[in-house]
């Protein structure tokens, strides 16, 4: 098939490439965001690939449906940025990468709670700069802290391993319950529950309509004083401005952000060069207790090999039946 990957990389052509073995597909590498302006650069394709921050809102499928595109790849797991019922109604196959390495994400969580926690990033300032003062870089043992998933799907589940070895006492909250985290010792609780009893609250939710500002600012005022928050899920499943105003009262203690709700107009592009136009980001840079990585956490070697072999099976799949490997479909949202 003919397939317009967008949003490409130079990594991504590697991983894409190598998985595509004796060229079965003709992958069209094309750097733009897919939207609805982009949409036109697929003409040709029966297939899109796409990933976290491309729109395919209903304007965007549309537009493919016309130019004869009947299956949407998705090369990452969320699915939130896809009108999944516009999707069914025009007849476009939604397929994503519903697996590949929980471990990538869960272990890119706990390096930032341990940064987080011990300071690393002000501390490889400070060194750096020939300062060895130890003043203002106390943490506390995870030892026998509470920690809370809010969510224990395949990352949240492996996030909580990791803690379990780390000595923490472990809290999560998911409408459902995993057997596998009960056997780990993992107490059920409600989200208010959570919040109160949790030293870190770390989030695996999927962006929903329920769980959109799911962390807003009556669930910050419930957190422990001083208690840490850890994003890598969706950006969106945090209101940011009330985050801010916790910060700024001192009464969450520190923030570690893998994804922001913003995030499009900012991640996977090197802005250096240029200034930060998002007032809310820009603010969030200013606390010293506050660590942010740009949607980096499913990178690694291993989760990008499985992800361009399940994408290609995918296309595979769709060709051969009609129907990817791993749909994604209209019920999911419900
Ligand atoms: P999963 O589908 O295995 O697990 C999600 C879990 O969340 C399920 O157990 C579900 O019941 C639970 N859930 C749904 N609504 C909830 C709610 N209101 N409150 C609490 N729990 C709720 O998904 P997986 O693979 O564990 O991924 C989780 C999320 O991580 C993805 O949806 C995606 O948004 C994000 N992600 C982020 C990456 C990154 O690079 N930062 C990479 C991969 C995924």
């Amino acid at each position: 098939m003919h397939v317009a990957v967008f949003s490409t990389t130079p990594t991504d052509r590697t991983f894409l490439g190598e998985a595509n073995s004796g060229g079965r597909h003709q992958l069209i590498f094309i750097e733009a965001r897919l939207d609805a302006t982009t949409a036109a650069a697929a003409a040709g394709a029966q297939a899109v690939c796409a990933f976290v921050n491309d729109r395919l809102d209903a304007p965007a499928l549309r537009e493919l449906q016309r130019l004869g595109v009947r299956m949407v790849a998705l090369r990452c797991a969320g699915f939130n940025n896809v009108d999944l019922a516009e999707a069914a109604a025009l007849g476009i196959a939604v397929g994503r990468v519903p697996e590949y390495s929980p471990y990538a994400v869960a272990e890119h969580t706990v390096a930032l709670i341990l940064t987080l926690n011990r300071k690393i990033h002000r501390a490889h300032s400070r060194v750096r700069e020939g300062n060895f003062a130890l003043e203002g870089l106390l943490g506390f043992d995870l030892h026998g802290r509470t920690v809370g998933a809010i969510g224990t799907g395949k990352i949240g589940e492996c996030f909580l391993r990791i803690m379990a070895g780390f000595g923490c006492r472990l809290l999560a909250h998911d409408p459902r319950p995993s057997e596998a985290c009960r056997q780990l010792g993992v107490q059920y609780v409600e989200l208010a529950e959570l919040l109160e009893r949790s030293d870190v609250v770390s989030l695996h939710c999927p962006l929903t309509p329920q769980t959109r500002h799911l962390i807003d600012a009556r669930a910050l005022a419930r957190m422990r004083p001083g208690a840490m928050l850890v994003n890598t899920s969706r950006g969106a499943v945090i209101d940011t401005r009330a985050a801010i105003a916790a910060l700024k009262s001192g009464r969450l203690g520190s923030l570690g952000l893998d994804v922001y709700e913003e995030e499009a107009d900012l991640f996977f592009r090197d802005l250096s060069g240029d200034m930060i136009r998002d007032d809310v980001f820009a603010r969030l840079l200013t606390f010293p207790n506050v660590v942010v990585t740009g949607h980096q956490a499913f990178f690694t070697e291993d989760a990008l090999r499985a992800i361009a072999a399940t994408t290609l099976g995918n296309l595979d799949a769709f060709e051969a039946t009609g129907r990817p490997d791993h749909p994604v479909s209209v019920e999911r949202i419900a």
